[in-house]
């Protein structure tokens, strides 16, 4: 559904990826695990188009979209939930929903439809839904997140770290929401740092350190690899 050929970003002088190829299959969970630092925000980035490429391509489903903006990247299947839940604060709930689908248009009246939807998959936003965002807990902020990329109507999210700062029974939750919307048919790009629990959802793994693809596989494979095991998920796995 989703590649990535031998893409190489900077900022300004400062390389972030250095020849980064991997493929995100439809329907299923890849999930990229790495140390801080390996660009993994990066990756994510460059694929959305807010960070172009200077080498390689980008492709959905057999259309190149290296080149594009990041508002035509949106429009044609990729959401991204970014790293720290960057939800607009000082606007409300449902404000925030109707920004997540910009890409649409406004007089669109499956629009308010759609919210609907999202109340009733994450009830606690629908209670909150004139409350300012920047108030909303962390578990809540991150659910707003997800269903705001949900309104563009994506064929592929991109989640960025979304169990960060989150105490481990929200964590749990967010996973079970991972897990609820692809069996729903949403294909996933995760990028985590929680390993142990990332290994259960995914149905492929990319190690990525330096800006590269250090090792790929299915969580099976990563659990079989003592090596692997150790020098990069650490005692974290069991
Ligand atoms: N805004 C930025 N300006 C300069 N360098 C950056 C910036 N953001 C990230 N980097 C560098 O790019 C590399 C990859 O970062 P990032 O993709 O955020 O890693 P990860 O998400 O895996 O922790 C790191 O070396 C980081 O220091
Ligand atoms: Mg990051």
């Amino acid at each position: 559904m989703l590649r990535t050929e031998n893409i190489t970003s900077f900022y300004g002088e400062i390389q972030a990826l250095n020849g980064l190829t991997l493929e995100a299959r439809k329907g299923e969970i890849t999930c990229l695990l790495g140390p801080n630092g390996a660009g993994k925000t990066t990756t994510m980035f460059t694929i959305a188009g807010i960070l172009k490429s200077r080498t390689g391509s980008i492709f959905l489903e057999d259309e190149e979209l290296t080149r594009e903006s990041a508002q035509t990247i949106v429009r044609k299947g990729i959401a991204l939930v970014p790293e720290n839940r960057l939800i607009f604060p000082q606007m409300s709930v449902e404000e925030n929903l109707n920004a997540g689908a910009f890409t649409r248009s406004s007089n669109d009246p499956s629009i308010e439809n759609d919210i609907f939807k999202m109340y009733q998959r994450f009830p606690p936003l629908e209670g909150r839904r004139n409350q300012l965002a920047g108030t909303l807990s962390g578990g809540e902020q991150q659910m707003l997140a997800i269903a705001r990329a949900l309104m563009a109507k994506p064929k592929i999210l991109l989640m960025d770290e979304p169990s960060l700062g989150l105490a481990p029974l929200v964590v749990k939750e967010i996973f079970s929401i991972i897990r609820q919307l692809n069996e729903e048919g949403v294909t996933i790009l995760l990028v985590e740092q929680n390993a142990r629990m990332a290994l259960k959802v995914a149905n492929m793994v990319y190690l990525l350190e330096k800006g590269k693809v250090s090792f790929s596989g299915s969580p099976e494979e990563i659990h079989q690899d003592e090596v692997i095991k150790r020098a990069y998920l650490g005692a974290e796995i069991k």
